[in-house]
């Protein structure tokens, strides 16, 4: 049997969520949207079912706003929620996008309770911890994608400076997803040669720099809205991970319970993701400053979910 793959908000990521996903045969597709003047959700998946004879892809693509829809769902994808305008910090979403998660968490508590749960809404650390305290999910089943475009966008942005494929960066990048994250440079290599002994600080410094605005340098350009190609893409490696037990070692937004001295909260960390979804978080030996920096993201993401009031 096929896996079933629901989409909870069909706006800019969700459509190119549910677009790769056709492509790359993962599984039947339920987008799930709000009913706007007519039903935006259900367009779109006609619209790739009737893509599909071009690319070949066998999958049964639907549009709904019915939880019920997505009852039987191995994976649930969410996406719901306003994206930034320029100015914006991904915090200014909050007041709005609370009520949106604490929506799609209850619909999804009582449709796909077995379901792994991938978030993206932002400010996405808070907003993963409202839905895990909403649906009261095990902390396997719910993780929030942030690093793993965290890192892509390290590794993009290191490749274009060092000319080098970006296939050969290794890396990863820790903490909120926000300004204040903690990209690795450290621990980085390229091709496993080590960052640091062919890339001078100020290389090392504007790529860091570039990493943690990433979204903003996005949302300036738009001018309405946020990133939404690389975002969907970040969550169909996690989705793949998950749903062929791939067991890939990528960036996301876990509870954490004692690692890394933190107890709570989601943060970005390592995780091993499996058919088990969150297997494990992978801890890293870091030095006094990379320690002093993940403590500075943490107080940020305590004080977004504290304005949760949950
Ligand atoms: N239930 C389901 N869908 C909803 C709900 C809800 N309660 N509220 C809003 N939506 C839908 C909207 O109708 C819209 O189609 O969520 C979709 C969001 O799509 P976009 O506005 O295009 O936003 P997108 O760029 O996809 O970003 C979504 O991810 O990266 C974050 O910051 C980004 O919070 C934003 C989210």
């Amino acid at each position: 049997m096929r896996k079933k793959i629901a989409l909870i908000g069909g706006g800019q990521i969700g459509q190119i969520l549910a677009m790769i996903a056709a492509q790359k045969e993962m599984g039947d597709i339920v987008i799930l949207d709000i009913p706007d003047y007519e039903n935006p959700a259900k367009g779109k998946a006609l619209d790739l079912m009737e893509m599909a004879p071009h690319v070949n892809y066998d999958a049964n693509i639907s549009g709904t706003s019915d939880y019920k829809d997505i009852e039987g769902s191995d994976i649930v994808i969410i996406t719901a929620g306003k994206p930034r305008e320029a100015g914006m910090t991904r915090e200014d979403l909050l007041d709005i996008n609370i009520k949106i998660i604490t929506d799609v968490a209850n619909g999804v508590k009582n449709h796909a309770p077995n379901a792994f749960c991938l978030v993206l809404t932002n400010p996405l650390d808070a907003m993963v911890y409202v839905f895990h305290k909403v649906t009261g999910f095990p902390k396997n089943q719910v993780l929030g994608m942030a690093g793993t475009l965290d890192t892509a966008r390290f590794r993009s942005f290191l490749a274009m400076e060092l000319g080098v494929s970006v296939v050969d960066i290794a890396g990863t990048v820790l903490g909120g997803h926000g300004p204040t994250m903690v990209p690795l440079p450290r621990l980085t290599t390229v091709g496993g040669v080590p960052l640091a002994d062919i890339a001078d600080q100020a290389l090392i410094d504007r790529v860091v720099d570039r990493t943690r605005n990433a979204g903003t340098e996005i949302v300036k350009l738009f001018g309405k809205g946020s990133a939404f190609f690389s975002p969907a893409w970040s969550a169909i490696v996690i989705a793949e991970s998950y749903l062929k037990d791939k067991r890939r070692v990528l960036s996301g937004a876990a509870l954490c319970e004692g690692e890394y001295g933190i107890n709570g909260y989601f943060i970005g960390v390592p995780v091993l993701i499996s058919a088990k979804g969150v297997e494990k978080i992978l801890e890293i030996s870091l030095n006094d400053d990379e320690k002093a920096m993940l403590q500075t993201t943490m107080e940020k993401v305590k004080q977004t979910v504290a304005e949760c009031n949950i």
